[in-house]
């Protein structure tokens, strides 16, 4: 790192982390959610899922005493400071929010249901309930993501005005059975997190140009591959581009996002994308300008990942945030709402199709 530059990216921690109670114990809590939690000292009291051997396996591993095949024992039995963590199909969110009590806190996985009337829904039941809720965009709370953030807020790369989010992946979505038959999938399930960052570092887009499609050899989920373009002011291009279908090796495998401004630009890779669920490891670069000179690319080894790092912090932020100790719910459900008004015009988008040609 250049001399005279400091980057902050560590969360900040909860002075009294609460207990967890987990619902869904699926892939995504026994890889990132429990891993982090471990990592972070912090106890998981209970878990529940409809497949109790699942739950069963996971409380085995990470040493949970109350395991439950369903929600209602989980909330009869829980602490009254404990932090509902919910990580189960969209679908089926809202009637576990509905069976949650009143002024639970509550974090939830995106998407925050199944297309902008369930959204509306779950936003709907998360005021009435008096919820602290929010939705797990982790993505904002990569380490190099915050990074990211630190250096523009600092003013290094000047005015962001350049933002790319490019995948060029191979994804095994045979592991998600719950995906296969819906009408949504790739911006939904996916994009999803890109279009939140995108929002993230650049705020409302005025309109959203997207299309999505399927690939030829998966052909039974709704959509694989998307070219989203968020429009901001006419000096402004932010845009997502993903394949998830790339089978011809790593060597052009891509899992990147971009940062440029007036003074200089930022790009980190995503390792975990790439060869997935095993990763390579991630990188972050940066150049500055400098009058002159032959820009130089600087790189620097920040501490910490995406999984399971982000899961911990974008925990720690709710745990701060219901403690009084942060001011800021950066995951809050309002903003994950207005990610899901983005998605419902992604879809919009892509249905209403390009300007007709001749
Ligand atoms: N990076 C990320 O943020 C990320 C990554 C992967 C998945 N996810 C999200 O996490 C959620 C789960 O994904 P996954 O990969 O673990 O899927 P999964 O299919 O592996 O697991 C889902 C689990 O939910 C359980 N479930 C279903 N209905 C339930 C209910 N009513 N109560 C309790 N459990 C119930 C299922 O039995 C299953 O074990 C999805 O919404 C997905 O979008 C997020």
């Amino acid at each position: 790192m250049e001399k005279g530059i400091t980057i902050h990216y560590q969360p900040q921690l909860p002075i009294h982390p609460r207990p967890i109670a987990i619902i869904g114990a699926g892939g995504i809590v026994g890889g990132a959610h429990l891993p982090a939690y471990q990592k972070a000292g912090w106890q998981v009291v209970a878990i529940c899922d409809p497949m109790i051997e699942k739950a069963q396996q996971l409380a085995d591993t990470f040493h949970i005493s109350q395991v439950y095949d369903n929600v209602a024992q989980l909330v009869a039995q829980a602490l009254e400071e404990v932090i509902f963590d919910i990580a189960v199909p969209a679908s089926v969110l809202p009637g576990i929010l509905e069976q949650l009590p009143p002024r639970a806190v509550v974090l939830m996985q995106k998407p925050m249901g199944e297309d902008i009337a369930g959204a509306d829904r779950i936003l709907q039941l998360c005021r009435e309930k008096e919820f602290t809720a929010a939705v797990n965009f982790q993505m904002r709370f990569i380490p190099a993501v915050m990074a990211a953030k630190d250096m523009i807020n600092q003013g290094l790369i000047g005015t962001l005005h350049d933002m790319e989010i490019r995948m060029n992946i191979y994804h095994p979505w045979h592991l998600w059975e719950f995906l296969f038959g819906i009408p949504r999938m790739e911006m939904l399930y996916h994009s999803i997190h890109y279009m939140d960052l995108l929002r993230y570092f650049l705020g409302e887009p005025k309109s959203v140009y997207a299309k999505t499609v399927k690939h030829p050899k998966m052909m039974q989920l709704a959509s694989t591959r998307s070219v989203i373009m968020l429009e901001y002011d006419e000096a402004v291009r932010a845009f997502i581009n993903t394949n998830h279908g790339h089978e011809f090796g790593l060597k052009y495998q891509d899992s990147f996002i971009k940062w440029e401004g007036t003074k200089g630009a930022i790009r980190t890779t995503l390792g975990l994308n790439i060869d997935y669920p095993h990763g390579v490891p991630d990188t972050f670069e940066y150049v500055l300008l400098d009058g002159n000179k032959t820009p130089e690319w600087q790189s620097v080894q920040l501490e910490g990942t995406w999984m399971p790092d982000a899961f911990g912090a974008s925990m720690a932020n709710l745990m701060c945030y219901a403690e009084g100790s942060a001011p800021v719910l950066i995951n809050h459900i309002n903003s994950a709402y207005k990610t899901m008004q983005v998605v419902e015009a992604a879809y919009a988008s892509s249905d209403a199709g390009g300007t007709l040609v001749g």
